[in-house]
């Protein structure tokens, strides 16, 4: 039998391991993106590990999410990453260049290649044929320095698209359509690879929409073929060299497969507050809209905004909403500038934001009290847009221009009615304005051992967890239902994030909005554990979800089923994630509960721990779903100490 796109790219890049579904592989990482209110950890472990440059092919350092220097704390964070860049041999991408996702995938991403990044949308890099891996930061740290990477072998899911959209419907429709049915954690340990005559009609910016949000089905990645859309947008980045094409063998073998028919698409939308809860946007009550938000890595390329443009050319935002617009990156920005989109979005009354993530993680435009707030971003949790009480709707750019003139939710065919095939006319441009003037270019290795690396008084050291010990008794300092996300963990907004570097001052907003007593009293408590229940942590790759309960003295996380991405990172810092054997143990447990594990070193190799309630005086189980290296990680007590030891070992 043939071989995925998925299989070809692993196999290319595999150290060790069986390439079996479920099994541990290493590869070899060719790249590696950080962004700068998740990298400042990243950086420290990295000049922790004591190495001189990192060993990637190429690493990039995006300033690109907190853009408002409100207070001191964010420019602190932008000069380290600046400095420690130029020291170990980074790239850095500017404030004002771009978000990382997208300059990304236009001046670094190479077909064939593999990504991890610090970020859980890096599988945006899926749309040009690589593959993109969202990570935690320690593990970003860790490919830096040339290790091969460890990854549980993915399910690869064949994913036909038949059809083609009708204008008025994005690929937003699609990946809308994907989270629809398999949900917010169907995906895990999949990869989606899209394939069929849907997927070759689609432009490298469409693909990218839908590799980038299949991160909220929990997935490992999403991938297209290297194909002729790569190759033309490729050149429209004068970059036709990086091209080679890699396709899936025609008889190639998936593990499941599955047809989605672009044709039989309408305009969707996803409901408040999980990105799995879609519904037509006709079949939507009509609500009153008080905001929108056309940006996002997801949703802010050239055919996004200038598909937005041409729905709201010639009308006005109507007078009860505010609509803000972020274009992707610099380069798009003056494109959309010089063919007069921009302008149609400002006579419409379209504010026009920085370059920059901003309100997609809650920097800037707070929705009103329960307000609702309409955007063409990828998550909708509770408190995503920095105010719990509103309501967030996912939408495509031409649906959320049409809302902005409605008020209250529609599509573009019904603002533009018989017009609406202008929309199917928009092409991504052949050639943009390439100007790498915002991007610097890493130093030589004996020019970068020169840089003082500089720490403002935000830059606090990184913390290290200790080893687990034989006899733990801890009491329960949480106990939380389905879904948890990172967001409810590590609030988002410009005030939270710029505390990012900063995990004394950081974790005492731990669980802020979710259960606000926690930090306080998970300190008190000395060591804790937290009980959840299904896909404990989806969400943001962002590991301060893990640093700061740790650093509050949380020794483990027992969830019915945890996301992957945060499983790692409770791994990398110390916190040991168990899953219930049994998932009714979870009722029996209460807060304050006191537990108790006796040899604990000798029952984790068995990956079967016996747990006593002590309160409530009954035992139970829980299983440790880890593969052997995360097992040595756990019993290190984490990464950085597993890491040090490993390349003590090589030297
Ligand atoms: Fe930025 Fe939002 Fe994407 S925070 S990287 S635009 S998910």
């Amino acid at each position: 039998m043939g071989k995925s796109l998925t299989h070809k790219i692993i196999k290319s890049h595999l150290i060790s391991g069986n390439m079996i579904p479920g099994e541990e592989v290493f590869v070899k990482v060719d790249q590696t993106l950080t962004h700068d209110i998740n990298a400042v950890m990243t950086y420290l472990a990295f000049e922790a590990v004591g190495i001189d440059r990192v060993k990637t092919e190429c690493s990039v350092s995006y300033l690109d999410h907190n853009l408002l220097y409100v207070d001191h704390k964010t420019p602190d964070d932008h000069i380290y990453l600046q400095s420690v860049a130029k020291r170990y041999g980074v790239y850095v991408s500017r404030p004002g260049n771009g978000i990382c996702h997208s300059v990304h995938v236009a001046r670094f991403g190479v077909p064939g290649k593999i990504s991890m990044g610090g970020d859980s949308h890096t599988p945006h890099g899926g749309s040009i044929g690589m593959l993109c891996i969202g990570v935690g930061g320690m593990d970003v740290a860790t490919a830096m320095t040339g290790v091969p990477m460890r990854l549980t072998m993915p399910r690869v899911i064949k994913v036909n698209l038949t059809g083609a959209l009708k204008p008025g419907c994005n690929s937003k429709e699609i990946i809308l359509e994907l989270l629809r049915r398999v949900s917010i954690k169907g995906g895990l340990l999949n990869v989606y690879e899209y394939v069929g005559p849907g997927a070759e009609a689609l432009e490298v910016s469409a693909r990218a929409t839908i590799a980038n949000m299949g991160a909220e089905t929990g997935a490992t990645t999403s991938i297209f073929p290297a194909d002729e859309q790569v190759r033309k947008f490729l050149a429209s980045q004068g970059r036709e060299q990086d091209y080679k094409e890699l396709l899936p063998d025609l008889d190639a073998e998936y593990d499941d497969c599955m047809e989605i028919n672009l044709s039989e698409l309408e305009p969707l939308v996803s409901c408040p507050h999980q990105p799995d809860n879609v519904k037509r946007i006709r079949d939507v009550e009509k609500k009153p809209v008080q905001q929108v938000f056309i940006g996002s890595c997801t949703n802010a390329s050239y055919s996004d905004i200038a598909k937005a443009a041409l729905v709201l050319k010639g009308h006005l935002v109507n007078e009860t909403v505010s609509c803000t617009c972020a274009v992707a990156s610099k380069q798009i920005y003056k494109k959309l500038m010089q063919d007069g989109y921009i302008d149609m979005l400002l006579d419409a009354g379209v504010r026009m934001l920085e370059i920059a993530c901003g309100p997609c993680c809650a920097i800037g435009q707070t929705p009103a009290t329960k307000g609702i707030a309409v955007r063409t971003t990828n998550r909708n949790f509770i408190g995503r847009a920095g105010n719990p009480t509103a309501e967030i709707y996912l939408v495509s750019p031409e649906s959320a221009a049409a809302t902005a003139i409605a008020g209250t939710f529609a599509t573009a065919e019904d603002i533009m009615g018989e017009e609406i095939w202008k929309l199917g006319e928009v092409r991504e441009p052949e050639e943009f304005g390439i100007d790498d003037g915002m991007l610097i270019k890493p130093l030589s290795e004996e020019e970068g051992v020169e840089v003082s690396v500089v720490r403002g008084p935000n830059i606090k050291p990184l913390p290290i967890p200790d080893a687990p010990e034989q006899y733990l008794c801890a009491p329960i300092s949480l106990k939380g239902g389905d879904n948890i996300s990172t967001d409810d963990i590590t609030p988002a907004s410009a005030e939270f994030s710029s505390m990012r570097s900063n995990i004394p001052l950081m974790s005492q907003y731990c669980y802020h909005r979710y259960a606000p007593d926690f930090a306080a009293r998970a300190k008190a408590m000395g060591k804790s554990i937290i009980i959840a229940g299904e896909n404990y942590g989806q969400g943001s790759s962002r590991e301060h979800a893990a640093i700061n309960p740790m650093y509050l003295g949380v020794k483990a996380v027992i969830a019915k089923s945890i996301a992957r991405i945060h499983k790692g990172n409770l791994i990398n810092h110390g916190i040991i994630p168990m899953i219930f054997a049994n998932s009714e143990d979870y009722q029996g447990l209460e807060l304050e509960d006191e537990l108790e594990i006796e040899n604990l070193l000798e029952q984790i190799p068995t990956r079967t721990v016996t747990i006593k309630n002590k309160t409530r005086h009954f035992l139970f189980d829980v299983k440790l779903e880890i593969t052997d290296n995360e097992m040595e990680v756990v019993l290190n007590g984490g990464q950085l100490a597993y890491l040090k030891k490993q390349l003590t070992k090589e030297a």
